[in-house]
C-alpha cells in the first residue's frame, strides 16, 4: 500500500523532472574543479588497480581494504573479477595488500563488497561486517577474522526489509549495526527517479538481532557513518546535499541531529582519527566526471579534514587534491598513526607517510 502510494507520488513528481536537471546538476557539483595540494610521501598500493571503496584500520594498524565492486551505472576497470577483502600491516615498514582467504561455503563468485566496519569484542575477537550486493541485492555479512590464517570465517548473512539500499555501516557490537541507505528504494528504475526528482527518502537504521528500527531520515543519498571515540556521536556524510550530519547517540540507540556541517564538494566515506577524534573524508570535487567516466577527463579526489566538528567553527582543511592524474574518485581516507590510506571507487589506492 505505502508503496503503491508511492509510486503514485513518483508519477506526479516526473512533472518536476525538468526543473529538477539543474539542482541535479548542482547536486553533482557538475563544475566542480579541484586545486591541487600534493602530499610528499606518497605512493599507489600494487595489487589495487579497479577500487578500494572503504577501508578500516583496526587499533593495532592491521588496515581492511574492499575491493572490486560493481554497481549499476557505475565504472569498473575489472568488470568480470569478483570483489574481495584485502588486508595491510601498516606496522611493516614497507607494507603490502594480501588478499584474506575466504572460509568455505561463502559464495565468493557473487561477493561484491562495499562499506566496511570492524568491531573488537571484549574477549578481542574481531569481526568485520561487509556490506554486500550480490546480484545487486542488499546484504550484510558478518565475518571473524583469523589473523595466525590471513583468513575471514562466514558467521552470518543478515538481510531485512529496513535495509533495501544498504551503502555503509559502523560496527557497534558483534550482531549490532548502524547502515545506511543511500536509496529509500531498491528498484534500480525506482532508485534513479528517487534521486532525480530529490525525495530525501535516505535514511540510517539500527541494526540488532532483537530490534531494527529506522533512527534517522530525510537524507538526500545517506553515504559514509562512523562514530566518534566516545562512542557518544555518529557522524552521517550525505554525498549530494554535500553535508556531514553530527547527531547524538542515544541509550536506546536513537539518534538526534545536533549540527550540519555543510561542504563544498560530494562527501563519501567519513573515518575517525582514534588519536584525536577528527574526521577525515574521501571527497569527489566533480560527482558528474564520477559517474560518466571518460578516461581523458577522469575524476579528481579530495581529502578534507574536520577538526573540532561540534565547536562553532571547526576547522577544515584539504589534506590531498588531485586532478585524476594520479588517483581518480577519492571514496574513503583513513589514518593510523602518521599513516594514510586513500582509498578509490573503481581506481587505485594511495599509501602515505604524513
Ligand atoms: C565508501 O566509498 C564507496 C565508494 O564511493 C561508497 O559507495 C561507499 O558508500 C562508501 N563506504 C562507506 C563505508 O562510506
Ligand atoms: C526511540 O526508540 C523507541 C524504541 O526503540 C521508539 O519507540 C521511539 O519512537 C523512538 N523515539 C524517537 C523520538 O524516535
Ligand atoms: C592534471 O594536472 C597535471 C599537472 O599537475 C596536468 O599535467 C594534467 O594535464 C592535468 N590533467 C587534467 C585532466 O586536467
Amino acid at each position: 500500500m505505502g508503496r503503491l502510494v508511492s509510486v503514485g507520488l513518483m508519477g506526479m513528481a516526473l512533472a518536476l523532472l525538468g526543473e529538477r536537471f539543474l539542482a541535479l546538476r548542482n547536486r553533482l557539483k557538475a563544475t566542480g574543479e579541484v586545486e591541487s595540494v600534493d602530499l610528499p610521501n606518497c605512493h599507489l598500493i600494487k595489487g589495487i588497480e579497479a577500487g578500494a571503496e572503504d577501508i578500516d584500520i583496526l587499533p593495532n594498524g592491521l588496515a581492511f581494504f574492499s575491493v572490486g565492486l560493481k554497481y549499476p551505472g557505475l565504472h569498473s576497470f575489472a568488470p568480470d573479477k569478483s570483489g574481495g577483502i584485502l588486508m595491510m600491516d601498516l606496522k611493516e615498514e614497507k607494507p603490502r595488500a594480501l588478499e584474506l582467504r575466504i572460509s568455505r561455503g561463502f559464495d565468493l563468485a557473487s561477493f561484491n563488497p562495499h562499506g566496511i566496519s570492524t568491531f573488537i569484542d571484549d574477549d578481542d575477537t574481531v569481526y568485520l561486517f561487509v556490506v554486500n550486493h550480490p546480484e545487486f541485492k542488499n546484504t550484510v555479512e558478518i565475518f571473524k577474522f583469523q589473523e595466525e590464517e590471513n583468513s575471514l570465517l562466514h558467521l552470518k548473512t543478515v538481510k531485512h526489509e529496513l535495509l533495501p539500499s544498504v551503502n555503509n555501516i559502523i560496527a557497534i557490537g558483534p550482531r549490532h549495526f548502524y547502515a545506511t541507505n543511500d536509496h529509500y528504494f531498491s528498484d534500480p528504475f525506482l532508485k534513479y527517479l528517487e534521486t532525480y526528482v530529490n525525495l530525501h527518502w535516505a535514511n540510517v537504521v539500527y541494526y540488532s538481532p532483537n530490534e531494527v528500527k529506522v533512527v534517522a531520515d530525510g537524507f538526500d543519498s545517506a553515504n559514509g557513518i562512523n562514530i566518534s571515540p566516545d562512542k557518544k556521536y555518529l557522524y552521517v556524510a550525505d554525498m549530494l546535499a554535500h553535508e556531514i550530519h553530527v547527531l547524538e547517540k542515544h541509550p536506546n540507540m536513537n539518534l538526534t541531529q545536533i549540527k550540519v556541517l555543510q561542504l563544498d564538494t560530494l562527501v563519501d566515506n567519513v573515518s575517525i582519527d582514534p588519536s584525536s577524534g577528527d574526521i577525515w573524508i574521501g571527497c569527489h570535487p566533480n560527482g558528474q566526471k564520477l559517474f560518466v567516466y571518460d578516461p581523458n577527463n577522469p575524476p579528481s579526489s579530495e581529502v578534507l579534514r574536520v577538526q573540532n566538528i561540534l565547536s562553532e567553527k571547526p576547522l577544515v582543511t584539504t589534506v590531498y587534491a588531485n586532478n585524476g592524474s594520479v588517483l581518480q574518485g577519492s571514496s574513503v581516507a583513513a589514518v593510523h598513526d602518521g599513516k594514510l590510506l586513500i582509498g578509490t571507487l573503481y581506481h587505485r589506492a594511495l599509501y602515505c607517510e604524513l
